[in-house]
């Protein structure tokens, strides 16, 4: 996932082609996960996504409200993860547009899943609030993560939590200039039986961080885990906390 495609600002590359790859892919993206394929998930960023939803579960409740154990899965896949935390102790619903990633979570143990895009979040098609939201390397697109930011402190509990992990930009980024973008996706490094990779959107560190503080989020941990075979970092994870919705005005 190096190469930039930018000619004068146009690349061709949209989100829906995003889906359209994963739609394409549930097969050897469960067998990936299933059977612990990717190394860095294996070796580093699995702990560090479970270890931080789990730190934060404790203490965030809303007032009154002793549980503060609700958690979305935001682009849950296969169910990896909301298995993981439900294993926990949280309560955790996981979404996902992909219908046979859905099938294939509600088929491998214990969630509540649902099949739904980005681009239709809304406080009516998400009537729960949560007090945490988590997106665990499925922040790929353009307009469809501008619009979850977007919706997020609608959906989440007051004084909510939303986490992510991505690509560390510095490490993504290759040769390529270091500036948002368009850039053209690669399975390199996984399976053959995957196909037609999905283009997907870089964002440097500053952009990330200026998503959440447009979003009505304060920035809560900035974290690089670091991957101890290469000293590199092999993610970036970052949490917010929301500070006014849309309500609030
Ligand atoms: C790299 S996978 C990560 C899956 C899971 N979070 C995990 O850690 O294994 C990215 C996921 O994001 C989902 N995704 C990407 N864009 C989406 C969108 N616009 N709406 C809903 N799901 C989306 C894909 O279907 C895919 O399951």
């Amino acid at each position: 996932m190096q190469k930039s495609i930018t000619e004068n600002g146009k690349t061709g590359f949209h989100d829906k082609q995003i889906l359209e790859s994963w739609q394409k892919n549930v097969s050897p993206w469960v067998d990936a996960i299933q059977h612990k394929q990717i190394e860095s998930r294996v070796l580093v960023t699995d702990k560090a996504i479970i270890e931080t939803v789990i730190s934060l579960s404790g203490n965030n409740a809303p007032d009154n409200n002793a549980s503060g154990k609700s958690v979305l899965d935001i682009g849950c896949g296969e169910g990896w993860l909301t298995r993981a935390l439900i294993t926990s102790g949280l309560s955790v619903t996981g979404i996902d547009a992909v219908q046979g990633l859905v099938d294939k979570a509600k088929a491998l143990g214990e969630g509540d899943f649902h099949v739904l895009e980005y681009e239709q979040f809304s406080d009516r098609t998400i009537p729960q609030q949560y007090d945490i939201a988590v997106c665990n390397f499925s922040l790929i697109g353009n307009e469809s993560v501008e619009h979850l930011f977007s919706v997020l402190p609608s959906i989440l509990n007051k004084g909510g939590t939303f986490i992510i992990q991505t690509l560390n930009p510095y490490i993504s980024c290759g040769d390529a200039p270091y500036v948002d973008g368009w850039r053209e996706g690669s399975w390199n490094g996984f399976s053959h039986d995957f196909c037609d990779p999905a283009p997907w959107y870089f964002r440097t560190i500053a952009s990330w961080l200026q998503l959440f503080i447009n979003n009505g989020f304060v920035l809560k941990a900035f974290k690089e885990p670091i991957d101890s075979s290469t000293g590199k970092p092999a993610s970036l994870i970052l949490v917010g906390k929301v500070v006014s919705s849309p309500v609030d005005g």
